[in-house]
């Protein structure tokens, strides 16, 4: 019988497993390999947030998926001191609750369209709201719909919200536990929820796959040799992920695109006065 992809008991296996970055980054690469993953994210993250005028202090942020908190850390950071996560796993509101008492964390899935009225969400509309490497992860299309409706609906009306995926041109990667919409699928679905994509940015073009390739023959053949390759060679020399780190920190300066992980930065449309 075929396996159905379950996202909470899913993820809570693989975070109870390992809540580290391995844990919600690539778990077969090793503990190195994705230290360097999420240097290449922060990096990225640092330039974008330095585009836009932030008030950290005194915005109100919303972490969708907020796994191990790696990206709640940033905030706390940058003086975020009104920050709420949300994750579909009780073992990361379990420990994120310890670690930042003063930030408020739910379990909850951001697909569920009475996630709102089931929350008793402290605030009720946020300034940033960020979903990395989440929304790939909603499989089911009406679901992914709710999560957009859920986003929207919680964004404030001069809002950001920030978003990773591959968002490829020709063909949506597809697998048990991810689904890639095309970019004009997620531009659709966004605009069907007053939502608009303002900006788009490279995260990665070589640290996670080159998957945005129109053929299914090459995306598989990409995925089952040369990345389980690269995985083979990073566990026994180390040396992929901060060789990759130095192409990526060049190729996103470089580029405007990536075939890879990529951030679209969205706000909601501007009403007609
Ligand atoms: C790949 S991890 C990314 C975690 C974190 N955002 C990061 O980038 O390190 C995906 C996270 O999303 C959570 N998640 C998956 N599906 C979800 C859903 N439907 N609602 C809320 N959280 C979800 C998982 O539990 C996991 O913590």
């Amino acid at each position: 019988m075929k396996k159905v992809y379950n996202p909470k008991g899913y993820w809570s296996k693989r975070l109870e497993e390992n809540f580290s970055l391995s844990g919600v980054g690539f778990t077969s690469f090793g503990r190195n390999y994705n230290k360097w993953l999420y240097r290449m994210r922060k990096k990225v993250l640092e330039r974008v947030v330095s585009r836009y005028k932030i008030d950290f202090p005194n915005i109100r942020t919303l972490d969708i998926g907020c796994g191990t908190g790696f990206y709640v850390d940033i905030w706390r950071q940058k003086g975020v001191r009104y920050l709420t996560g949300i994750d579909i796993t009780a073992i990361s509101i379990k420990e994120l609750n310890v670690k930042y008492p003063n930030f408020d964390f739910h379990e909850a899935d951001i697909t569920s369209p009475t996630l709102i009225q089931d929350l008793n969400l402290r605030e009720k509309s946020f300034d940033l709201i960020t979903a990395f490497d989440v929304l790939f992860h909603i499989v089911d299309d009406n679901k992914f719909e709710e999560a957009i409706k859920n986003i929207s609906k919680l964004c404030s009306q001069d809002g950001l919200i920030f978003i990773t995926d591959i968002f490829p041109h020709k063909r949506p990667y597809i697998i048990f536990h991810q689904k890639s919409r095309l970019l004009k699928d997620y531009i659709q679905i966004l605009s069907k929820n007053s939502i608009e994509i303002i900006d788009r940015v490279p995260i990665h073009y070589l640290l996670s796959a080159p998957l945005d390739i129109s053929s299914k023959l090459l995306q598989d053949v990409f995925l089952n040799y040369y990345w389980s390759g690269i995985g083979l060679i990073e566990r026994k020399t180390k040396l992929i992920g901060p060789i990759f780190f130095i192409l990526d920190s060049i190729l996103t300066r470089l580029f405007k695109e990536s075939p890879s992980t990529e951030m679209i930065i969205c706000k909601p449309e501007s009403k007609p006065l």
